[in-house]
């Protein structure tokens, strides 16, 4: 028995050094589906996950979507214990989450085998480097309409670029601007793509039906905003959802903030967490991160003219808007109309086994934030602010690249559809 229990652990310990992966850090990793019945439900699931910093990867929607959240293996037992002390039912939902890492792995680079090579960075999950080429690329193949600008370097030096688009080179103040960036949350690859199909559609592949969205339109669009926690989650941790800032006076241990918690917008009160390790840390102050700062650049540097500004996150089908305190802009009809022709126009192109897209408050409709990047657009001034949460198909941050196209496609239907209404509003304010 001894002797079979050693061969046993020598067995697992070569297992363990020849499957060594980078997926390894999320090795007895599990993901719980929680049954949120109602509002207390949900509030209690806030409290575990605060208190025992659990990564929530879907919030769920009280009796219509279930939660989800990842646990490692020391506070797994306790999590389910306070579960089920709440009386709130679970369920396992992926037993092993560095495997089901490893397996998407695998699907991704058969599916790109399967593409022989011809696929566009905006059909792919492109690194940084692939990206900047895109963006220059476009830059200088389209110098009529588009100019590239460089915001200036990410924390680890990273250059952080994005395109201006269009007709009248900026001058004719009477178009309004729609803004969009990507890529805040270094976890959430499908961002990415939708903002370079945007700029495709827009520049490389201008269909006529479109053309009035060029010609009455300014576009300014970011498609990659966090690009050293993008390219960490690639290297090192997939599931990474911060920047990459370090700051020994705040800890030594752990890197970045949560840059949708960064903003300057009642800034570290509701929805954030005191501990430098969470992943809403909020950052000491507001903009301490420089990639949030260049967003906040572009938004005071066109306040006037920027109509409809999108923050592009994923998943869950949700088009929110502000605050995250729960109250709510003076022209929210108008907010909530423009997000419902978006998410509307959306559905009309969505897969059967896709939801719906929500629309509504963010606090209402997830739970209450502060600091966040839709809620400083509203604040200083933008008529139409959002964050877009694109579809996870079921699989969260980790959507089969197959869905790419589908996204980009139909997610590009409502941008239009929005650019569209919005700029009804735009005329109207500007005739005032
Ligand atoms: C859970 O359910 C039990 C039995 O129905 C009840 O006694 C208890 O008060 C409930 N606990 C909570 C936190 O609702
Ligand atoms: C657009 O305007 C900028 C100045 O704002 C100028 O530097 C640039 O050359 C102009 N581009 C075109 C294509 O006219
Ligand atoms: C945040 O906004 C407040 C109020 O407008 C302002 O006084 C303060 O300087 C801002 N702080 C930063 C870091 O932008």
């Amino acid at each position: 028995m001894v002797v079979n229990t050693l061969i046993l652990a020598t067995a697992c310990s070569i297992l363990a050094v020849t499957s060594a992966g980078k997926h390894d850090v999320y090795s007895g990793y599990t993901v719980h589906g929680i049954k949120v019945n109602d509002r207390n439900d949900q509030e209690l699931l806030f409290k575990l996950v605060d208190s025992l910093n659990i990564d929530i990867w879907d919030h769920g929607v009280p009796a219509l979507r279930d939660a989800l959240a990842m646990v490692g293996t020391e506070r797994k037992d306790e999590f389910l214990k306070q579960l089920d002390l709440g009386n709130i039912s679970h369920y396992l939902h992926l037993e092993d989450v560095s495997r089901t890492l490893k397996e998407h792995d695998l699907e991704v680079s058969y599916w790109r085998r399967s593409k022989r090579g011809r696929i566009h960075p905006f059909e792919d999950f492109p690194r940084y480097a692939e990206v900047n080429a895109y963006l220059e690329r476009i830059a200088s193949q389209y110098p009529d309409i588009v100019t590239l600008v460089n915001s200036g370097p990410s924390f680890e030096g990273r250059d952080i670029k994005y395109l201006k688009i269009s007709t009248t080179n900026f001058t004719d103040v009477s178009k309004p601007i729609y803004f969009m960036n990507a890529m805040l949350h270094a976890r959430e690859w499908v961002t990415t793509p939708v903002a370079l199909y945007s700029i495709h559609r827009l520049v490389e592949e201008i269909r006529s039906q479109d053309r009035d969205l060029l010609d009455n339109i300014d576009w300014i669009i970011m498609p990659l905003a966090n690009p050293d926690g993008y390219e960490y989650s690639h290297t090192h941790e997939r599931l990474w959802r911060r920047t990459r800032s370090f700051n020994p006076s705040v800890s030594t241990t752990c890197y970045g903030v949560d840059a949708n918690r960064n903003f300057n917008v009642s800034h570290n009160t509701l929805g954030v967490s005191s501990d430098p390790c969470s992943n809403v840390y909020p950052g000491h102050v507001p903009f301490s991160e420089v990639e949030t700062g260049y967003i906040r650049d572009v938004l005071l540097e066109y306040v006037e003219r920027i109509q409809l500004y999108v923050d592009i996150h994923s998943h869950g089908n949700y088009i929110l808007f502000g605050y995250g305190d729960t109250s709510l802009p003076l022209n929210v009809l108008h907010v909530h109309y423009v997000g419902a022709v978006m998410g509307a126009a959306i559905d009309a192109l969505k897969l059967p086994e896709a939801r719906y897209y929500m629309v509504g408050n963010s606090a209402l409709v997830l739970y209450v934030s502060s600091g966040s990047a839709q809620d400083y657009g509203q604040l200083v001034g933008v008529p139409f602010s959002y964050t877009l949460e694109l579809p996870g198909y079921g699989q969260a941050f980790t959507v089969h690249p197959r869905y790419i196209d589908q996204i980009n496609e139909e997610t590009w239907h409502g941008i239009a559809a929005s650019a569209r209404v919005s700029l009804i509003h735009y005329k109207a304010r500007f005739n005032n």
